[in-house]
């Protein structure tokens, strides 16, 4: 066994529920913290396993998240509100992927856990000013989600630095596969195109579609957050996990057309996303040096999981798209 018991926050959503699932048997057990503000238990109702422990809490709340904390041994802290939920309500974003980071690494310090594993985004960049970006390229975020997931691993390196804490920081590029979010103002691009063409509704493009993003598959994403979990000679790092390929949103649209079997599906513009980043496009050499980080699936063997995924869901694709808004940056 790798973990004894393993806290995961926001372990009921997207990307943490993967990585629950790979996590489950490698641990004696694994906790999970989630308030279920975006995520749903139903992420992990398939797992039947009584290893694992879902604790419906906020982690802003200090008691309850020291008790959680004082019985896990490593932490992989998840649990944030996203971009698209920033523009709108920008100090409670602040407030729970800032603050409630800084509370939990507080606590995780007093009570000695082993290592604390910040999950951050490549959103702490901002538009690339040279690509492939490296972990030192600067971060100037665009937006309050960026910014507060910036102070967030700041606030984890620098417990590192004055307190010789066990902290690690991985950064995600964007990631998409089954459990992503087609729906509110969590919905990202990947669902909220392919639901479209499965409902012959044209996909939706934020301003002139040249933007591009490095996509990596939700498991291969969750694997490398895993092995910062347990890898030796990371303490202290930050580590970009990207799968190294740009794709302009137009070149996506095109892709998601064909996998989905409309190759002529429609696309319309609109206007651009306020704080919009306009190139990501990651070097994940650190990860595979360091975390042995491989990306497994590629972008069109993924679209093409994502599709069956849909198609095994109960809800069917016009059910799912009425849960999705087109500009979804506003306050519902
Ligand atoms: N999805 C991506 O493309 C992507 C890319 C880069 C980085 N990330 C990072 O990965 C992590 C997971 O993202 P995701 O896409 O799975 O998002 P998600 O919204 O699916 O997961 C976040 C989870 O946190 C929970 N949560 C939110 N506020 C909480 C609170 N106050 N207390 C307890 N739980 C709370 C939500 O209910 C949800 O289950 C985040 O830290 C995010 O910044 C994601």
């Amino acid at each position: 066994m790798q973990f004894k018991n393993p806290l995961v926050t926001g372990g009921c959503g997207f990307i943490g529920s993967s990585l629950v699932r790979q996590l489950i048997n490698l641990s004696k057990s694994v906790t999970v913290v989630d308030n279920l503000s975006t995520g749903h238990i139903s992420n992990l109702t398939d797992i039947s396993d009584n290893k694992l422990n879902i604790v419906q809490e906020d982690i802003r709340n200090e008691l309850p998240m020291r008790e959680l904390i004082r019985d896990s041994d490593v932490i992989f802290h998840l649990a944030c509100l996203g971009v698209r939920h920033s523009i709108h309500s920008p100090i409670e974003n602040n407030d729970v992927n800032a603050n409630a980071t800084l509370q939990m690494l507080k606590i995780s310090k007093e009570e000695k856990i082993d290592r604390f594993v910040q999950v951050s985004t490549s959103e702490v960049y901002g538009t690339a000013t040279k690509v492939p970006m490296k972990e030192n390229a600067p971060t100037l975020p665009h937006t309050i989600y960026g910014s507060s997931k910036l102070a967030a691993e700041s606030h984890a390196l620098s417990f590192f630095r004055t307190y010789n804490f066990p902290s690690v920081v991985i950064r995600p590029f964007n990631s998409y596969g089954p459990r992503c979010h087609h729906e509110g103002d969590s919905g990202e691009v990947i669902p909220k195109f392919m639901l479209r063409v499965l409902n012959k509704q044209p996909m939706l493009i934020f301003g002139n579609g040249q933007q591009t993003r490095d996509f990596s598959y939700v498991d291969d994403t969750a694997r490398a957050i895993l092995n910062a979990g347990f890898v030796s000679g990371i303490i202290g790092k930050t580590i970009n996990v990207g799968a190294g390929k740009e794709i302009t949103i137009n070149q996506l649209a095109k892709l998601i057309a064909d996998v989905a079997g409309y190759p002529n599906a429609l696309t319309e513009h609109t206007e651009s996303r306020p704080g919009d980043v306009l190139r990501l496009y990651a070097d994940s050499s650190m990860a595979s040096d360091l975390l042995n980080f491989k990306p497994q699936t590629d972008l069109i063997s993924g679209l093409k999981k994502l599709l069956n995924w849909y198609k095994e869901k109960k809800l069917s694709p016009g059910e799912l798209l009425k849960e999705e808004k087109s500009l979804n940056w506003f306050p519902n």
